[in-house]
């Protein structure tokens, strides 16, 4: 498909799997880190395997991406392609055309935190919220400099007051900087109810690891479900991008040949659109909205091809 759009990277493929975990206990295989960690960008499958059901796995595969390249930013657009596949029947609710900048190297994620008292009645998990003056303000300097009209901020600072004031104390010093870009707050909770009753509002949410995780599944629904919605996660600086689907592997319906094919390719767009190629990333989506707008998609969609016929499908509209 990036070939078809005019693409000339050099390609190179790397097996990251469950079945390479369980043979040699490594989540990425020694040999094969050093050219993930060197390379301009990832393009990542999905990351999940019901064999392989423990945090180990996801932490060394996609959460060490994530955090030893620093990639800091993770983009979660939702643009909706197709009034059709949005659950909203408000025809004037549906211009949906938002992204998330969710913070993607601290919160909740980091691990830090323990269980105590294991294994009796008296257990203590602890699961600790890790948020540095750094990394907040990297992830609200990016957020408002790619807004054009509005960065919403959301985060919880009514109920956890510490992390929360760090934010507040950020946002708004950042929001200083930026003095034509308007900016509002939003709890989380209000921001869930806002994003389902008008997600028009909204042009670019910013807000930290767990609160963009959640919302950000939220709005894949709003925009046609799991099967469409890309992400990219970035480093700005370093200019280091891993680009995956925000959908996992889907397990149930592996090898069918009706996996939603969308998420992947619009994760793709944003990858070329990363690396400088600008009309190539807008000539993939056009081939995206041209082929949803004609039905031509997977079941999950309302459509009747298999995961290859949608790729075909894309394909061929950036051949012609
Ligand atoms: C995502 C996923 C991951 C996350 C999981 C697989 C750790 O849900 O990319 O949204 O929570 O970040
Ligand atoms: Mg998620």
């Amino acid at each position: 498909m990036l070939r078809a759009a005019g693409a000339d990277f050099e390609f190179q493929e790397y097996e990251v799997s469950a079945d390479q975990y369980m043979r040699t206990g490594q989540p990425i295989p020694a040999d094969v880190w050093p050219e993930l960690a060197k390379a301009d960008s990832i393009l990542f499958g999905a990351v999940g395997d019901p064999r392989v059901n423990d945090a180990a796995y996801l932490a060394g595969v996609l959460l060490r991406l994530r955090f030893e390249l620093d990639l800091y930013v993770n983009l979660r657009p939702a643009k909706l392609y197709d009034d059709r596949l949005s659950p909203l029947r408000r025809e004037d609710r549906r211009k949906i055309d938002l992204l998330i900048v969710r913070e993607n190297t601290e919160g909740l994620y980091v691990g830090m935190g323990g269980r105590f008292k294991r294994g009796t009645e008296e257990e203590v998990a602890i699961q600790e919220d890790l948020n540095t003056y750094l990394g907040v303000t990297r992830i609200l300097d990016y957020a408002f400099g790619v807004a054009q009209r509005e960065v919403v901020m959301v985060d919880k600072s009514n109920a956890m007051t510490h992390a929360g004031a760090l934010w507040q104390q950020q946002w708004k010093a950042v929001a200083k900087k930026h003095q034509h870009i308007k900016t509002r707050h939003l709890y989380v909770d209000a921001a869930a109810m806002q994003l389902v009753r008008d997600p028009t509002q909204f042009e670019v949410i910013a807000t930290g690891n767990l609160f963009g995780d959640i919302l950000s599944d939220l709005t894949a629904e709003l925009i046609g479900g799991m099967g469409v919605a890309p992400s990219g996660n970035i480093n700005p600086e370093t200019k280091r991008g891993l680009f995956e689907p925000v959908h996992g592997t889907a397990p149930d319906i592996a090898g069918r040949g009706i996996v939603n094919p969308i998420g992947a390719i619009l994760s793709a767009s944003m990858m070329v659109r990363h690396l400088g190629h600008t009309e190539m990333a807008s000539a993939i989506e056009g081939a995206v909205e041209s082929a949803l707008r004609a039905g031509e998609c997977t079941r999950d969609l309302g459509g009747t091809l298999s995961t290859q016929e949608v790729g075909d499908a894309v394909t061929k509209r950036l051949r012609d």
